[in-house]
C-alpha cells in the first residue's frame, strides 16, 4: 500500500515538474526570452496636395518638427487616395496612414505618436483615428499609439490661430478694407469649427469674414456680411493648409462661379492672396503643441 501511494506521488511530482518547466518555458518562446526595446516614431498625417507648389509648406512642418523633436523618426502619409492616385500617376508614391504604420512596426518601431495636421476633427480625422485603433494590440509590432488632434480643436486654438492669421495679412491691407477667408467645409458636424472661426476673427477685427466651399458659412452669407460692411476692396485668402486647387480654382480661379469672379461682377475689387497656413510658423506651433501632447502620452 505505501509503495503503490509512493510511485503514484512520484509520477503526479514528474507531471507537475514537466508543467512548471513549459509553463516558464513558453514566454521565451514567444518573446525570445526578451522584452523588445521600445522605439518611438512620428507620422505626420495630412490631406495632402496634388501641388507641388503648395506641397512644399509641408517641408516647413517637417523642419519645425525635427528641431522641436529631435532624434525622433518622423514619417509622412497623406489620407486623400484621390490625391495619392494622381501623385502615382505622376511617380511620387506617398503611403496611406495604414501603410505608413504597416511599414514603422515593420521596421521595429512599437510606440508611434500619430499627429493629424487636418483642420478639423472631421472625416479624414475620424477615419485616422480607427486606422490607429484597428492596428494596435496585434501580435507583433506596434505596442502604443497616440493621436494628436487636428488644429481647430479648442476656443485656445481658434483664438491662436486667429491671432495668427490676423498678423500674417499683407501690410498694405487697410482696416476699412474687407478680408475673405475661404475654409474648406463638410457635412460632417465638426463643420462647426468654421463658424466659430468665423466668431474669433470678428472678435479680432470686424471686416474678416469666414466662408467655406463645402459647409457653412457659405459664400452667400459672406456676401451678405460684406454688403453690410459697406467695404468695396476685398482681400481673398484660403484658410486651408495649403493653398491647392481649391484656393487656386475656387478661390482666385478666372472662372466664372471662382468666388474672385463672383464678387467681382458684384462690383468689388478683388486681391487673392495664396499662401497656406501651415507656411506660418505660429500656426505650425499649434499643431506642434497637440503632437506634444501626443508624445507625453507615448
Ligand atoms: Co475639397
Amino acid at each position: 500500500m505505501l509503495q503503490r501511494f509512493s510511485k503514484m506521488h512520484y509520477r503526479i511530482l514528474f507531471a507537475l515538474v514537466l508543467m512548471v518547466g513549459l509553463a516558464l518555458a513558453l514566454p521565451a518562446f514567444a518573446g525570445h526570452g526578451k522584452a523588445k526595446p521600445a522605439k518611438k516614431a512620428i507620422l505626420l498625417v495630412t490631406f495632402g496636395t496634388s501641388v507641388p507648389q503648395a506641397a512644399k509648406v509641408f517641408d516647413n512642418i517637417d523642419k519645425m518638427a525635427k528641431v522641436r523633436f529631435p532624434g525622433v523618426e518622423i514619417r509622412w502619409a497623406y489620407t486623400s487616395v484621390i490625391i495619392r492616385k494622381k501623385l502615382a500617376r505622376q511617380g511620387q508614391v506617398m503611403d496611406s496612414p495604414a501603410l505608413a504604420l504597416v511599414k514603422l512596426a515593420d521596421e521595429g518601431y512599437t510606440h508611434v505618436a500619430v499627429q493629424s495636421l487636418h483642420m478639423i476633427p472631421g472625416q479624414e480625422f475620424h477615419d485616422l483615428r480607427m486606422t490607429t485603433a484597428s492596428l494596435t494590440h496585434g501580435p507583433e509590432g506596434l505596442k502604443k499609439m497616440t493621436l494628436g488632434l487636428p488644429l481647430l480643436t479648442s476656443a485656445g486654438d481658434m483664438d491662436r490661430v486667429a491671432k495668427a492669421v490676423l498678423a500674417d495679412l499683407p501690410p498694405e491691407r487697410t482696416k476699412d478694407e474687407a478680408v475673405v477667408l475661404m475654409g474648406h467645409g463638410t457635412h460632417h458636424p465638426a463643420n462647426a469649427a468654421y463658424p466659430a472661426m468665423a466668431f474669433f476673427f470678428s472678435l479680432a477685427d470686424p471686416k474678416v469674414f469666414m466662408g467655406t466651399v463645402e459647409g457653412f458659412p457659405d459664400l452667400e452669407t459672406v456676401e451678405s456680411q460684406l454688403k453690410a460692411s459697406g467695404t468695396k476692396k476685398v482681400w481673398l485668402l484660403p484658410f486651408m493648409s495649403v493653398a491647392g486647387d481649391h484656393a487656386m480654382n475656387d478661390l482666385a480661379g478666372d472662372e466664372d462661379d471662382s468666388w474672385k469672379s463672383i464678387l467681382t461682377a458684384k462690383g468689388y475689387t478683388c486681391r487673392p492672396v495664396l499662401k497656406g497656413l501651415a507656411a506660418n510658423p505660429v500656426i505650425v506651433d499649434v499643431w506642434l503643441d497637440h503632437l506634444a501632447k501626443a508624445l507625453e502620452k507615448l
